[in-house]
């Protein structure tokens, strides 16, 4: 049988807390309740931070209380302090996200703090989430490169990796926020951190703004990671990584991975279905 691998679907959020256009919370339920039906285990629909600083996410609760929610499927928040945690469980998410970043730039531009201060936000959101047995999952951004530092040290995106892990988060998405990468860099940074988190603690969080995203999974499915994030349509970027356009779109993950043999557990027309719903909503 075919080996299993996750793809982790990033559009209602990643993919679209960075267009231009306002979009109406009723065409991003629409857009949830399209990928509901393709198979994925875990979608990430929202992310309750400044709406100053994210105007395009201020609707998080809408969407959450607008969507039809499936059976086995977690709906998935990022929440940066303990007030994004509180609305997060407000809006009855499923599972909550901590970001943090490899690189101080990138922390500074993105959480308005440095690396230290942003762990010590952290930790009471981990505590709050399990005192309520709810899981957090961790990213750690800009892992091969930052668009304020430049090149990242393998071994620091290691330790803050390492310090999300310690702190309880049970799975640590490694974000190539700027899609800079290529399988060289991303083998890099993985072999640093795999001496430090175990394989199946890990995510691949490839955005494809190098075209390279594709082969970055490839290589960091031969070091043993076998769960992806992904966007549909290819939608994306961050609001504060100048340049990061694209999400890798996950109709082409799904394909490549189709390719080399993997399962997906996707239904690929559906999935075909949501990729046009989103392109439509750029
Ligand atoms: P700050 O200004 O330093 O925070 O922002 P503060 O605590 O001083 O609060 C300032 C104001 O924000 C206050 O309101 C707070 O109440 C409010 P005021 O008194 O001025 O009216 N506030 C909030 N409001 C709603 N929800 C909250 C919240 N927190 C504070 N949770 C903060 C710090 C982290 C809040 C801000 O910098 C922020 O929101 N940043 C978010 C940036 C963001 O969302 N980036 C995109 C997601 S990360 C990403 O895309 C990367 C990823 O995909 C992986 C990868 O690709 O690498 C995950
Ligand atoms: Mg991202």
């Amino acid at each position: 049988m075919a080996e299993y691998v996750e793809l982790v679907e990033m559009g209602p959020r990643d993919g679209l807390q960075n267009e231009a256009r306002l979009i109406p919370a009723e065409e991003k339920i629409a857009l949830v309740d399209a990928l509901s039906s393709v198979g994925f285990a875990r979608i990430e629909v929202a992310s309750f931070v400044s709406p100053k600083w994210v105007p395009q996410m201020a609707d998080g609760a809408e969407v959450l209380a607008g969507i039809t929610r499936k059976d086995g499927v977690s709906y998935m928040a990022l929440t940066p302090n303990l007030k994004g945690f509180e609305r997060a469980m407000a809006a009855k998410a499923d599972e909550v996200a901590i970001f943090g970043s490899a690189s101080e730039g990138f922390s500074r531009a993105n959480i308005n703090c440095s690396i230290a201060e942003s762990l010590e936000r952290f930790a009471p959101v981990v505590e709050a989430a399990q005192k309520q047995r709810v899981k957090v999952r961790g990213y750690v951004s800009c892992v091969t490169d930052c668009p304020y530092d430049g090149p990242t040290p393998p071994e620091k995106v290691a330790e803050v990796a390492k310090a999300l892990m310690d702190m309880g988060c049970y799975e640590i998405s490694l974000g190539d926020t700027i899609g800079k990468g290529d399988p060289g860099t991303i083998t890099a940074m993985l072999e640093a951190v795999l001496a430090e988190v175990p394989a199946d603690r890990l995510a691949g969080h490839y955005h494809d703004t190098g075209g390279r995203a594709l082969d970055n999974i490839e290589a960091s499915l031969g070091l043993g990671v076998r769960v992806f994030d992904a966007a549909v349509g290819g939608l994306g970027g961050c609001p504060y990584a100048p340049g990061a356009k694209g999400n890798v779109a996950t109709e082409a993950v799904a394909a490549r991975l189709a390719e080399l043999g993997y399962a997906t557990g996707l239904d690929l027309r559906r999935l075909e279905a949501a990729a046009r719903m989103a392109r439509n909503m750029r």
